[in-house]
């Protein structure tokens, strides 16, 4: 398998908004895994098929999901808009022989997220978020939170999916609370050491 079989692939299942948007998040990636110290190459591959079943029939879709081995919850399975994430890991596995299961799970959490993502994983779910073709309202604020820390920006990211699904009245998958509250508690946690650490600094 080269990288062309896969490229080919994408501009053949893929509109070309899409498959520019794909590009976009494979850059995006590359520069966040350049900037957090995790493989470029492997977050470029990861973010340029994160989206490879996208545009499959939903049929398609649903066949490929449920042939998965990854975790998948039922609010998932009945959530039509989330299944190309895990009909896409395991396209991957099954047509295309990935085995890198770090990137297999890029691909199958960058729409909910879960507990205890690797780093690539965080990579892949932000960069789907801030690649240069997204233009929703608070693009340039999540652009800036993606760039200041991972920690910060997936905190921030994960609060904008879980808020706007509440919102909107959707479900929310138990893997993506699982995440939010995770980076909830990270992030309290490096502010109270930050303060500690500020406090420190001023005793006499
Ligand atoms: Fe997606
Ligand atoms: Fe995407």
């Amino acid at each position: 398998m080269t990288d062309d079989t896969i490229r080919g692939f994408l501009k053949d299942n893929l509109s070309r908004k899409r498959f520019i948007h794909s590009c976009n998040v494979a850059d995006m990636a590359a520069e966040l895994a350049l900037m957090y110290g995790e493989d470029p190459v492997r977050a470029r591959f990861a973010g340029l098929t994160h989206d490879i079943a996208k545009e499959l029939p939903r049929r398609k879709q649903k066949e490929l999901a449920s042939r998965s081995e990854l975790n998948v919850s039922a609010v998932e399975l009945e959530s039509p808009p989330l299944l190309h994430a895990i009909a896409g890991a395991q396209l991957l596995r099954e047509k295309f022989g990935i085995a890198d299961q770090e990137i297999l799970l890029a691909v199958r959490y960058h729409t909910v997220g879960a507990g205890g993502m690797s780093k690539l994983c965080q990579i892949i779910y932000l960069a789907d978020l801030v690649s240069a073709d997204r233009d929703y309202k608070d693009v340039k604020k999540m652009r800036k939170y993606a760039h200041t820390s991972l920690e910060k920006g997936m905190l921030e990211a994960l609060r904008f999916s879980v808020c706007d699904s509440a919102e909107k009245g959707n479900t929310i998958p138990p893997c993506t609370i699982e995440a939010y509250n995770e980076f909830a508690l990270l992030n309290k946690a490096l502010l109270n050491k930050a303060k500690g650490k500020k406090g420190e600094d001023t005793h006499e």
